[in-house]
């Protein structure tokens, strides 16, 4: 009790300097759990409660978009057995934070190949970002079965698509418009990207949204990243200076 924070630990954080858009590659149950000797899936068990955690904090917060990399599509290899047991914490995640994503104003959105999934899963996907869409405080989206190769392959091809059937000309064809084109559309890129687990990759998260985003990775696994983990990214974030290409004289941070 004694070594507890008193304070709330998202308590005194400046609003200016707060991302608008925070993206997690929520990486480490398998570990967290192997360090306990436990199955693996008790971590992700326990990585859901992370991400309820999250999700609230967020909204404390007033950060109105939250990306969390739940499965990609290269975790299709992993073994069926696990793939199946997360897909059914996320079915049991939907039913029982429906109410709270409702009632704190939380809309989800799914970004990936959601075909690939159980049909029974997608009928709950469905029915919790339907029951969701018209909440605007946060916008929720999980990237289920995805990849950043692939959502940018299928933007080429649809643009590609509309050149043929002649709706669209070559030399209109701008970033915005590759931009439109992705499952993203509409949403501000990333400004912050938190990877946990100690992993310095980005393993095919968002490769166009992530262009000047800026990065944080921590060693901690993600069932114990918490509000205090969450606090320590941010005041990195408010501390690092975003150039985008030009210097620091001219954005005025060295005079
Ligand atoms: C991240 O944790 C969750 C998913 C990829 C579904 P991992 O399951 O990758 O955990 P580690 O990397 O094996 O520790
Ligand atoms: C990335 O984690 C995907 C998710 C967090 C869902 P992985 O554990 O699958 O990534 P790699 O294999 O270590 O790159
Ligand atoms: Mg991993």
């Amino acid at each position: 009790m004694a070594r507890r924070r008193a304070k709330d630990p998202l308590a005194d954080l400046d609003p200016q300097r707060l991302p608008r858009h925070i993206a997690v590659i929520m990486d480490g149950n398998g570990r967290w759990a192997k360090q306990r000797d436990l199955p693996r899936i008790e971590g992700h068990a326990k990585g859901i409660d992370a991400v309820r955690e999250m999700v609230r904090a967020c909204r404390k917060l007033d950060i109105p978009y939250l990306t969390l990399y739940a499965f990609s599509t290269e975790n299709w290899n992993r073994p069926r057995a696990e793939v199946e047991a997360l897909f059914g914490l996320l079915v049991h995640f939907l039913r029982k934070e429906l109410p709270e994503l409702e009632k704190n104003e939380i809309r989800l959105r799914v970004i990936g190949r959601l075909e690939r999934l159980p049909q029974a899963v997608r009928d709950e996907i469905a029915d919790a970002v339907e029951r969701t869409s018209r909440n605007t405080r946060l916008t929720m989206t999980v990237a289920l079965s995805y990849s950043g190769r692939d959502e940018l392959t299928e933007a080429v091809r649809r643009i590609a698509a509309e050149a043929v059937a002649g709706k669209l000309k070559p030399e209109q064809i701008d970033e915005a418009l590759v931009a439109a084109h992705l499952l993203t559309a509409g949403m501000p890129d990333p400004d912050l990207l938190i990877r946990t687990s100690g992993e310095r990759r980005v393993s095919n998260f968002l490769l166009w949204q992530i262009a000047y985003t800026e990065i944080y990775v921590t060693d901690v696994l993600w069932p114990d990243f918490g509000p205090e983990q969450l606090r320590a990214a941010l005041l990195d974030f408010a501390g690092r200076e975003r150039r985008f290409g030009q210097t620091s004289e001219q954005l005025g941070g060295a005079d």
